[in-house]
């Protein structure tokens, strides 16, 4: 596990955290729901800072955003010493990350995720940035924080469907690795987790990716599977008004279920495996009706995935459980036959 990362008590960890560095100033970035769930439980072991407010919400995951916490660092006289602590989700992490390695050329920045999206995926890797126009992440740099202070205890204040979405980051990383994390979590309810030790193994697991790919040349593009199709499930049902939208978390569950189809048909994927998963995310997730008019519709948003080559579109496709092939080459008959699979399961 990499050693500027810390799962376990928050208020055991950073008190000793910020006694090690002198900062000259700390800031604390929240949005409405951290403010109010997350701050009340870290704020004792901080000292005295500011608050930075944001709104939640992607759609605040922009430039405009930037330009206010710069603001309020400067108002503030933040020098080059100064720490940003971002309290929240991937949003939060991502944006106040970008924030504080570009502010004054980088000052310090702590992240502490609140949702289980967040703890296993976005606060591991030093992905920062922000959304521009439509393009999403469009705008970063690669930046590892000086430290990730994760603890469960958060997820208490998190909805449940939060909890599920982030869940599906969990299934992935299980099923791009060798070893028995996928057996213990099919062997495992979903309702039953004991979440610290299912953070524990997820991070060792991106942890180990990323220490081997940090620019994602290779390895590191493992961590895509199920977001092709899933990405554009996402964009479909976002683009049809914000109630019909589903969360990434549900999307990639259904992204994973088409790429391991295509995996069974073009890699020999083993089919009691593609059931076994199929069963334990349909029964996870439930059903989500993808209605066949928006297949075409699909099949273009796949066409525009930014991780595509030459006008082909790719995908991390799995020879195995722990055996997985990055650029895969997918044509939109095997997209529209891997939704249609997908459909079908509800039968
Ligand atoms: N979320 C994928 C990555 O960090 O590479």
């Amino acid at each position: 596990m990499n050693k500027n990362i810390t799962i376990g008590n928050i208020k055991g960890v950073l008190p000793s955290l910020l006694r090690e560095q002198k900062y000259s100033s700390i800031a604390v970035l929240v949005d409405e729901n951290t403010e109010k769930d997350c701050l009340p439980i870290v704020k004792g072991s901080i000292g005295d800072y500011d608050v930075i407010r944001i709104k939640s919400g992607e759609e605040n995951k922009n430039l405009t955003t930037c330009q206010h916490i710069w603001q309020s660092l400067t108002d503030n006289g933040y020098d080059r010493h100064a720490l940003l602590i971002n309290l929240g989700g991937g949003v939060i992490g991502d944006m106040g990350g970008f924030c504080a390695a570009t502010y004054k050329r980088g000052i310090a920045f702590i992240n502490i995720p609140t949702t289980l999206l967040s703890m296993v995926d976005a606060s591991v890797g030093g992905k920062l940035g922000v959304d521009f126009g439509t393009f999403k992440n469009h705008i970063g740099l690669f930046q590892i924080p000086n430290h990730v202070c994760i603890d469960a205890s958060f997820l208490k204040t998190l909805p449940h469907r939060e909890l599920r979405s982030g869940f599906a980051e969990v299934i992935k990383h299980a099923l791009i690795t060798k070893g028995n994390d996928w057996n213990d979590i099919v062997t495992s309810s979903f309702e039953s987790m004991e979440w610290e030790t299912v953070i524990h193994k997820s991070v060792a697991i991106k942890s180990e990716i990323v220490s081997k790919d940090f620019k994602e040349s290779g390895l590191r593009k493992t961590l895509n599977f199920g977001h092709t199709i899933g990405h554009a499930i996402e964009s479909y049902f976002l683009s049809q008004g914000i109630d019909q939208k589903i969360l990434h978390g549900e999307a990639v569950a259904i992204g994973m279920i088409c790429e391991l189809y295509l995996s069974f048909h073009k890699l020999n994927f083993a089919q009691s495996d593609l059931d076994q998963i199929a069963t334990y995310i349909v029964n996870v997730y439930g059903y989500v009706d993808v209605p066949e008019s928006s297949f075409s519709e699909i099949i273009r948003l796949c066409g525009q995935d930014k991780k595509n080559k030459e006008n082909k579109i790719q995908a991390v496709l799995l020879k195995s459980i722990g055996t997985a092939i990055v650029d895969s080459e997918i044509s939109s008959e095997d997209i529209l036959q891997s939704i249609q699979y997908y459909s079908n399961l509800n039968i």
